[in-house]
């Protein structure tokens, strides 16, 4: 299929093949495809933006992305947190361009033209009457996303004023399973520090697809690091690994996968006792059967935020301590991505233990972290695999999707569809079928 044959919804529904359990390989170097998610997709969708934490007093500002683009998230007087369109009305240029600072309002660099804190146009740089009346200066703001909302302290926005509110994306069934991360203590997350930046040589929906499910990479991919980040004996690790692993459709293409600890014993490890005093108090008692025996958990919200949580042990005498990486992967064209890594932890949590648990993120989920290391050369290895003419007429394989699909673990004690285990692939071929309709124009 060439480019123009899949501008139109029936050319790109054709690349999603979901009886067959097929997607075509074009999905993930082709740019012209690419072109077409940033608009399908991206200027629709509910984005990711930034934490509270990050902005908690007027005049706070971070700059961000959503899709292709620049956005400037921003606390005002009135304390609401807003995004704006990171480009001058004038000649677009961009208005600021630190990524963190905190300001009165914002004055482009080009000809000085300054906006308020809400965006609204403050005045031009030469005298009003250079304009001579010609410009409506009271219709001269920053471009506003059309939406924004927040839960649990993670801020989002839509540049779709039609859009279903996020209640719809975060609905009450991912909404189960994200405040066991999000939402586990009366004060709820912060972020520890700002988000490390780096970029993968590889289309931005690899990431979100392997945080949906992708466990059977760990023994293979991550083998001896996996075993040696929870410390356990081979034996363990691949009875852990064989173990239960509800891995959970939770509808419009996001999911979860969850290791638990065999038995019905709560263990809870990796966590400060004191927090999880305050998981019992804030979580029901279905919510906490599953984190007590949570070993990891990774979710991707569709289309580009993801969470791990994971325990790792510094030393062999040391009980392990959990990190909680929240992460974006902001596309940059069909084969560069740009990762964007918080790591967050309870506002309870006292100091010592949230540098702790920043440092066990940073040895495994980071930049220079050892699991990454692994998976940025095997994503990058994908584009080099299937970049050429005839790698990009062949398809990609979740075929075992089919024996699955039908058997799914119907007494799951928590809400959504769930998978009897992680090597269903059916997380992560729902997460293409979820594409296929958005760019179908089915959404
Ligand atoms: S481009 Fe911003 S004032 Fe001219
Ligand atoms: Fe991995």
């Amino acid at each position: 299929m060439s480019a123009p044959e899949i501008l139109d919804a029936a050319g790109a529904a054709a690349l999603v093949d979901v009886e067959q359990g097929l997607a075509s390989r074009r999905l993930f170097v082709d740019q012209a495809l690419f072109e077409l998610e940033a608009e399908r997709i991206f200027t629709r969708a509910w984005l990711f933006v930034g934490l509270d934490s990050e902005i908690p007093n007027p005049g706070d500002y971070v700059t961000r992305n959503m899709g292709l683009d620049p956005v400037i998230l921003v606390r005002g007087a009135d304390g609401r947190a807003r995004v704006l369109h990171n480009s001058c009305p004038h000649r677009g240029v961009m208005i600021c361009q630190a990524d963190v600072g905190h300001a009165q309002g914002f004055t482009c660099p080009y000809h000085g033209w300054s906006f308020g804190l809400d965006g609204r146009f403050q005045s031009a740089f030469h005298p009003r009457e250079f304009y001579r009346g010609a410009l409506d200066f009271d219709r001269l703001g920053l471009h506003p996303a059309a939406q924004v909302d927040s839960y649990a302290g993670l801020i989002f926005a839509t540049w779709d004023a039609g859009a279903p509110p996020l209640a719809h994306t975060l609905d009450d069934t991912v909404r189960w399973y994200f405040d066991l991360f999000f939402a586990r203590t009366p004060q709820g997350m912060q972020a520890l520090g700002p988000p490390q930046r780096w970029v993968f040589e590889h289309n931005w929906k690899i990431g979100p697809i392997n945080f949906c499910g992708d466990g059977p990479h760990a023994p293979t991919l991550h083998g001896p690091i996996s075993q040696l980040a929870v410390g356990d004996s081979p034996e363990q690790f691949m009875a852990a690994i064989l173990g239960e692993s509800p891995d959970v459709m939770l509808g419009n293409g996001s999911a979860i996968l969850l290791n638990l600890t065999p038995g019905e014993r709560l263990d809870f490890v990796g966590y400060h006792p004191d927090m999880v005093d305050l998981h019992r108090r804030t979580l029901n008692a279905t919510q906490i059967g599953l984190l007590g025996r949570m070993m990891t958990g990774v979710a991707t919200l569709f289309p580009n935020l993801s969470l791990v949580q994971a325990p790792v042990r510094f030393d062999a005498d040391e009980p392990p301590i959990n990190f909680l990486t929240l992460r974006l992967w902001q596309p940059i064209s069909a084969t560069r991505t740009e990762v964007w890594n918080w790591f967050l932890a309870e506002r309870e949590a006292p100091d010592d233990w949230k540098a702790r648990s920043l440092k066990a993120g940073l040895r495994s989920f980071s930049a220079g972290g050892t699991f990454d290391q692994d998976d940025a050369e095997a994503w990058a290895a994908v584009s080099r695999g299937i970049r050429g003419p005839v790698g990009r007429r062949l398809d990609l394989n979740f075929q075992i999707t089919r024996g699955w699909r039908d058997d799914l673990w119907h007494d799951f004690p928590g809400p959504g569809r769930t998978c009897r285990n992680m090597f269903t692939e059916c997380t992560e071929f729902e997460f293409l079928a979820e594409w296929r309709r958005w760019m179908a124009g089915e959404k």
